[in-house]
């Protein structure tokens, strides 16, 4: 029985309400606030170091233009990544998942996702665990990827890690889909997660983390439904709506 004591709060890109998403400032704020997890998205740019961004292309959130895939390490942490939100945050740079990972250090539940299309890296799963390989806290680590052969390639290459079948569809019989490549969770769009498919997957033993769960509605409906844990813009006023102590250090 999951309720709003015990349901998951993740936040999404770090939290994409209070800070520019998936930099340094959002994952501070969300480990100050004491969330239980954060999503963060994982491209690599063309020097092969692995960065913390959503888009594959730079323009909407750094004041670049074109592919992370086409831009040097030195070119990437030239930009700004945070004025586009706010002025307050002029100077935020695109972290590397190194960074991110010395700063979580285990402190909450990691989900990286690994971004594979539309723009493809190749080989970009051995990368992804040879950084992962040093962690102290390898059992805090989820893994994701809409790119389902990303994942069997993780699960063949690393069967340790708990990987997340990402999707935004309603899948036939998603536990046995899953347990093809042994993941233990499912993050399904929110759109497309209904109570018969979290009662499917906890059967199953698969936890159930949809995204991106936004406002009083859907965090009922989300809890309503039983799921694991909610994936949000803004976990902020998730945890006061589930009535959470809020330690935030300002
Ligand atoms: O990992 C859940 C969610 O982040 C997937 O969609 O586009 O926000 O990365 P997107
Ligand atoms: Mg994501």
């Amino acid at each position: 029985m999951v309720d709003a004591k015990t349901v998951k709060v993740f936040a999404h890109r770090g939290g994409r309400e209070w800070a520019p998403e998936n930099t340094m400032a959002a994952f501070r704020q969300a480990l100050d606030l004491r969330v239980d997890g954060i999503e963060l998205d994982v491209q690599r740019c063309s020097t092969g170091e692995l960065v913390v961004f959503h888009d594959e292309d730079l323009s909407r959130t750094t004041n670049g233009v074109g592919l992370v895939a086409d831009v040097s390490f030195d070119e990437l942490r030239r930009l700004d990544a945070g004025s586009w939100f706010d002025k307050e945050f002029k100077g935020e740079k695109v972290p590397t998942l190194e960074e991110v990972l010395n700063l979580v250090g285990g402190k909450c539940i990691l989900n990286i996702e690994v971004k594979n299309a539309p723009v493809s890296y190749e080989g970009i799963e051995d990368d992804l665990l040879a950084l992962i390989e040093s962690y102290p806290h390898p059992e805090t680590l989820i893994l994701s990827s809409f790119d389902h052969y990303v994942l069997r390639n993780l699960a063949q290459k690393a069967p340790q890690y708990q990987l997340a079948v990402l999707a935004d569809a309603v899948l036939i019989d998603l536990p046995a889909y899953a347990a093809t490549f042994g993941a233990r969770y499912f993050h399904p769009c929110f759109d497309s997660c209904r109570p018969d498919v979290v009662e499917q997957c906890h059967q199953a033993g698969i936890c159930v983390n949809p995204w991106t769960v936004n406002g009083r509605k859907a965090w009922s409906r989300a809890l309503k439904m039983q799921v694991d844990g909610i994936v949000t813009d803004d976990p902020e006023d998730l945890m006061v709506f589930l009535g959470r102590a809020v330690a935030v250090t300002v």
